[in-house]
């Protein structure tokens, strides 16, 4: 049967699913245009896509051989999953795997935003070290501070584990039910839960670990980030929509808040000329927090497997709309 691949892949993954199946990889390292993404879903029994791929309804109408989607990433907000629901079509996707290398890039940030990491190395590479000052690059402390992080999944709870070991307060604002059993190890202060309002007012740095949804678009928006201490850090390793990013760039503007960290735009590149590239105390990565050799190699063997699973007819092994087996 035929594949789609829609980006080379890191790893062997690939090779094995060229042992068994037809593999249609998209040449070069940029997306597919829209135009070729549909014009190839057509002939294809399965789809190998990325974040950067938009399948929507157009697209999956289209693609009438299509038997399974599968998403290298764990977020799929990229892909109009209702529709393929509506044609019975299981989405697969990369859960579990990426958690560690994502809550180590948001610690990451965390440190580089604390402590002016990127500003110091700039300034030492500037040649504007003159000597040890006792007021120079001053930041903040992250032991005794306060972490709020939104969302307590797996990627949020993976960074309370870290923040233990850095001696701070953990709340956390979450929508579901928390499953709290992977969180610090007993004898460290456990997280506390708080309404998204009091996080926001009492948190020293604030951590986003949603998913996309209509329901978490601009939760970070101007009223939110007024609400932050003007001393406070906002850290997004989830999705750049998730923030109001016009909102963001004037909040660092303005100082409504002392820094942020992002790895994710609204629009991926970010545009050259867009505000937030000219806000101070931005430190802005290009969407790498699953980008370890180990995560990426993972995560392109689970893409497989889903898409191995839905070509022989069998349950994806990670599946998002598992209604389309009822
Ligand atoms: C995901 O998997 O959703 C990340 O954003 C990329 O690894």
């Amino acid at each position: 049967m035929r594949v789609f691949v829609t980006r080379t892949l890191p790893g062997t993954a690939l090779e094995r699913l060229a042992r068994e199946h037809d593999v249609d990889l998209w040449p070069g390292d940029l997306p597919p245009p829209y135009g070729d993404l549909v014009a190839r879903a057509r002939h294809a029994d399965a789809l190998i896509c990325l974040l950067t791929d938009r399948i929507d309804r157009a697209l999956i109408e289209q693609a009438t051989r299509l038997r399974v989607i599968s998403n290298v990433a764990v977020g799929f907000d990229n892909i109009d999953v209702a529709a393929a629901t509506a044609r019975r079509i299981p989405v697969g996707n990369t859960p579990d795997v990426l958690t560690e290398a994502t809550a180590d890039l948001a610690f990451a940030l965390i440190l580089a935003c604390a402590r002016r990491i990127v500003e110091a190395d700039r300034y030492v590479r500037e040649g504007r070290w003159r000597t040890w000052d006792p007021s120079l690059l001053l930041g903040m402390e992250l032991h005794g501070a306060t972490l709020g992080i939104v969302g307590y999944g797996k990627i949020g709870r993976a960074v309370a584990r870290r923040a233990a070991g850095f001696g701070m307060r953990v709340i956390y604002a979450t929508s579901r039910p928390a499953d709290v059993s992977a969180d610090p190890a007993r004898g460290a202060v456990q997280p506390q839960p708080a309404g998204l309002d009091a996080l926001l007012r009492e948190s020293d740095i604030v951590s986003l670990h949603v998913p996309l949804t209509d329901a978490t678009r601009h939760l970070i928006g101007a009223p939110e980030l007024r609400a932050m201490k003007p001393s406070a850090i906002l850290i997004n390793t989830a999705r750049g929509a998730v923030v109001d990013q016009p909102a963001l760039a004037r909040a660092l503007r303005e100082g409504w808040i002392a820094a942020a960290g992002v790895d994710v735009t609204e629009v991926e590149p970010v545009p050259p000329g867009d505000p937030l590239l000219d806000a101070p105390n931005l430190t802005i990565l290009p969407h790498i927090g699953s980008a370890t050799t180990h995560t990426r190699a993972r995560m392109a063997g689970m893409a497989v497997d889903n898409a191995l699973a839905g070509l022989r007819g069998e349950r994806l092994p990670h599946c998002v709309n598992p209604d389309v087996y009822e």
